[in-house]
Order: structure tokens, then sequence, then C-alpha cells
């Protein structure tokens, strides 16, 4: 073992010049062996993906064997640290970036914004100021114009760049809150929720759960929320809102999703943003992934309107494929959403000619610099590139839905717009969870479960810029034959 007691090591080396043996000091410093083993290490597992189980069974005890005890007392060199976190984790890491993870709706992670996310950590920039990261201030302003153009939005539109869309959810509807109260004459940042108008918010039947625990965070409460009816596929019923909004009077925020997290189906966001529009009620669309929609003309009918709203929230770490965490809101009213979010003090240096300051945008006040790591992924894929991807990833998924509908025992539940697929074995809550719980220890794919209409379902996500046809297949070989094993 190495203990490195100064911050520098130099060692001879041979090399062969021009036929000639030359010797060579060099000089290596500790963070040059240690980012060249990180690179090895990384490779390796970027190397491997496609041919580890997905996910491999391993105990937590034996985990927390190889990565517990007490916290020693004595220092540990660097590289013995590096090598003991890569060799005990390794077990316990499932292979979501690899092409046959179907699970939740996990994006893959882009070479580019791999690498850029190495850099951004290496550069630790604090974008919450712009005195802190001109590069980050400024990269965040192009990134956040980019991303506007790609998913339909104003482009006068403002944009922050949180951890995933639950942050996301949690900005847009602080903003709608300040919004609705000051219009109903309340400063809510100043005065709280104690006293103040009440607020109606509407949710679709079938909204995330983001919204409802945002809504926690805000002191809004889950229960308040007034529930719209939805349709089979989750689409709130825009009838159903408006006749609501009628008996609504005083501050309202309806809150709409693009991409159902169960069956991708998309809510009438034109026809939901009108009736708002009528009542003056905020909008607020939640599309984590389905906002991606935007970005591929075969898919951009499904977001329809959706440039109407006042606010949204998607994800970077999803559909963009960069890696966690990553993910935006966009306010059509910049003034409201920088007084939701903005904080003041004399020690924070701010900017009087316009430049960003990031923590204007985003609920948190230091953070990482993950703009850097979107504008890679959007440079080197392109609007084409973005384009593909979305599209390629509902080609996968409508290639799933009709082999699996096709094959005897299993039934698909949902009409595929998006990436999404649901399928349910023998008409049986228990076939289809067995069917689950094979597939995942089998480690060839790996898919989840969930309840659809009161039925389970096998969940099926395709939002990972790896996955190919081959990959497809496998998975659909794999369900097909725990399918089968789960007969009675
Ligand atoms: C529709 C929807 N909204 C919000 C979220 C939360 O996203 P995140 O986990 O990135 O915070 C998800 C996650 O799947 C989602 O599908």
């Amino acid at each position: 073992m190495t203990l490195w007691t100064n911050r520098r090591l130099v060692r001879d080396e041979n090399e062969i010049r021009d036929g000639q043996l030359c010797a060579e000091v060099v000089t290596v410093t500790e963070s040059n062996i240690l980012l060249r083993r990180a690179q090895q290490l990384a490779q390796a597992y970027v190397d491997g993906l496609a041919r580890r189980p997905v996910a491999a069974p391993v105990s937590r005890e034996d985990l927390r064997t190889a990565l517990g005890g007490p916290l020693g007392d004595a220092p540990v060199d660097s590289l013995t640290v590096v090598e003991e976190l890569a060799q005990g984790v390794d077990p316990g890491l499932v292979a979501t970036s690899g092409g046959r993870f179907f699970g939740f709706v996990e994006g893959g992670v882009l070479p580019a914004a791999l690498a850029a996310d190495w850099l951004t950590a290496t550069w630790d920039q604090n974008p919450g100021l712009h005195v802190l990261s001109p590069a980050a201030a400024a990269v965040e302003e192009v990134t956040a114009g980019w991303l506007l153009d790609l998913l339909g939005l104003p482009s006068s539109a403002s944009l922050g760049f949180t951890t995933g869309a639950q942050m996301a959810n949690f900005a847009g509807l602080a903003a709608a809150r300040h919004d609705v109260l000051e219009k109903a004459g309340w400063d809510v940042e100043a005065d709280g929720l104690t006293g103040a108008p009440p607020v109606a918010i509407l949710v679709g039947a079938d909204c995330h759960i983001t919204i409802g625990r945002a809504l926690r965070f805000l002191g809004m409460g889950e229960r308040t929320m007034i529930v719209v009816s939805a349709d089979s596929q989750g689409r709130m019923d825009a009838d159903a809102l408006r006749r609501t909004l009628v008996d609504i009077h005083g501050p309202s925020i309806v809150c709409a999703q693009a991409g159902n997290v169960n069956t991708g189906a998309f809510d009438p966001l034109r026809e939901i943003a009108e009736s708002c529009r009528d009542h003056g009620a905020w909008l607020h669309v939640d599309g984590a992934f389905g906002l991606w929609a935007a970005a591929s003309p075969a898919h951009r009918h499904l977001v329809e309107g959706v440039e109407l709203a006042d606010s949204w929230a998607t994800d970077g770490h999803k559909w963009l494929n960069v890696p966690y965490d990553s993910g935006f809101v966009a306010c059509a009213r910049p003034q409201t959403h920088r007084i939701a979010m903005a904080m003041r003090a004399p020690y924070l240096v701010r900017e009087t000619n316009g430049a960003r300051d990031g923590s204007d945008w985003t609920p948190e006040s230091s953070r990482r610099a993950r703009a850097f790591v979107v504008w890679a992924a959007l440079r080197s894929l392109g609007r084409e590139g973005v384009a593909a991807l979305v599209r390629r990833c509902c080609d996968h998924a409508t290639r799933f839905a009709e082999t699996l509908s096709a094959t005897e025992d299993l039934e698909l539940l949902n009409d595929v717009v998006l990436n999404q697929v649901l399928v349910r074995v023998g008409d049986d809550d228990t076939r289809t969870r067995k069917t689950a719980a094979i597939v995942q220890s089998g480690g060839e794919a790996w898919l989840g479960d969930t309840v659809w209409r009161d039925k389970a379902a096998l969940r099926i996500s395709v939002s990972d810029h790896a996955t190919t046809t081959a990959d497809v297949d496998r998975a659909t070989t794999a369900i097909i034959a725990a399918a089968i094993a789960t007969r009675p």
C-alpha cells in the first residue's frame, strides 16, 4: 500500500525514443494516479455493462460487510479508498445505464455527458452566483435557450437546473403559489400561508406522486388536492376540469401531466390550458419524461398546446440520458419564478448587469454545475440526435408491445403512444408479479410491476440510448419464458 506522506511521487521511467533507451524522471501526482485508476475502473464498468447481469441479487449484509465497519481513526491512502469503493459496491450496482434496464423511467448515459460529468466534478464550480463561475452561468444561459427551443416552450421563459423533476415540480408550484396569492393580495414569501386565502389545487386522478409531495413541501398539503377524473389511459378529463373550475372562486392552480408514469399518456394540454386561461388559473405541466416528445417530430402532436402553460417540469436524467442528478423547471413568467426562488444577503455578491445568478431559479443555494453536462449532451446529439433518441425508444416500446401482446397468456393494458408498455400475465395478479420477479432475478433484463386500474401489470419503460433491437428481443424472450414458468 502506498501511503502518501506528501502530495507528489517521483519515479524513474525508461522509455525507448528513436531507438535509444532514455532514462527520464516523470513526476506523478497523487491526483494523476487516482484519476487514471478511476478512468480504468469507469472504463471497465462501461465496457462490461452489456455483459453483467442487469441486477444481480446481493444481500444487504454482504454489501455492508464489504463497505462497513467502524470509521477508522487513521487516514487511508486515496488509491486504496478508490479500490475499496469500486470493489465493495460492484455486486450491488444495477446496470440502469445498460440497454436492458426497463424499470421505472431510467435514462442511460451518453458518452459526451459522462465525460462532461467528470469534468464538472473536477472543475467543482458553484453556479449559484455568477461571480462564483461566469463559465457555469454562461453555459446555463445557453443551455436554457436550447432546452426551451427543443421542448417547444416560449423562448422568453426562465429555466432553472434542478436535481430532478421532483424539485422542478416544487419550484414550478412555488412560482404558481406566489402568483395566484399575489393576485389575491397576499405575499406568501413574506407572510407564509397562515391566514392566506385558500388556494384550490386541481390535479388529474393519475398525476405523479411528486406533485403531492411538492405540495406538502410548499405547506399546501396533499389532502387539499381536488382530483379531476381521468380516462382509461390516465388522461385528465378536460370537460370535468372545466366544470370543476366553474365552481371555484379564488386562487387556483391546475397540475397537468405530459407522460403518465405507467401508460405514457398525455393530458389534453390545449383544452386544459384554455380552461385555465378562461378561469385565471395557473397551469403547471409535469412532463418528467413526456415533455421530450416535443423534440421528436413524430411525437410532437402529443404535447400540442403545452406552450400555453405557465410552468413546466422535466428531467435530463431520464430521456436526455445525462447522469443523475438533472432536472429543469421552466416558467413563463421569469419575474414570478425569481421571486419564488431568489434569496438576498449582503455577503452574496449579486450581478446587477443582467448576468445570471443560478440560485435565482432553483430551490438550492449552492449546487453542482449540472448545465455543463446538459450542454455536452445536447451539443453531441444535436436536434436530430435528440429526435432520434426519442423516436428509437418509442419504436422499441412498440416492438415490445407487438411481440408481447401476440403471445399467449400476455395482454397489453395500455395504448402505446410513447415509451411505456403495460402487460398483464394470464389475467392474474399473482402470475404477473411472479413474472416480474423471475425476470428481475434472472439478470437478463429488469422491469418492474405496477397496478393499473386495479390490475397488476408488468411495466416496461424504454428510455436509454444504449437499448438495441437485440436488447428488446432478449428482454422479450426472458419475459415470455418467465410468464410460461408461472403457468399453474
Ligand atoms: C411524471 C413524473 N413526474 C415526476 C417524476 C419525478 O422525477 P424525479 O425522480 O426525477 O424527481 C417522475 C419520475 O418517474 C415522473 O414520471
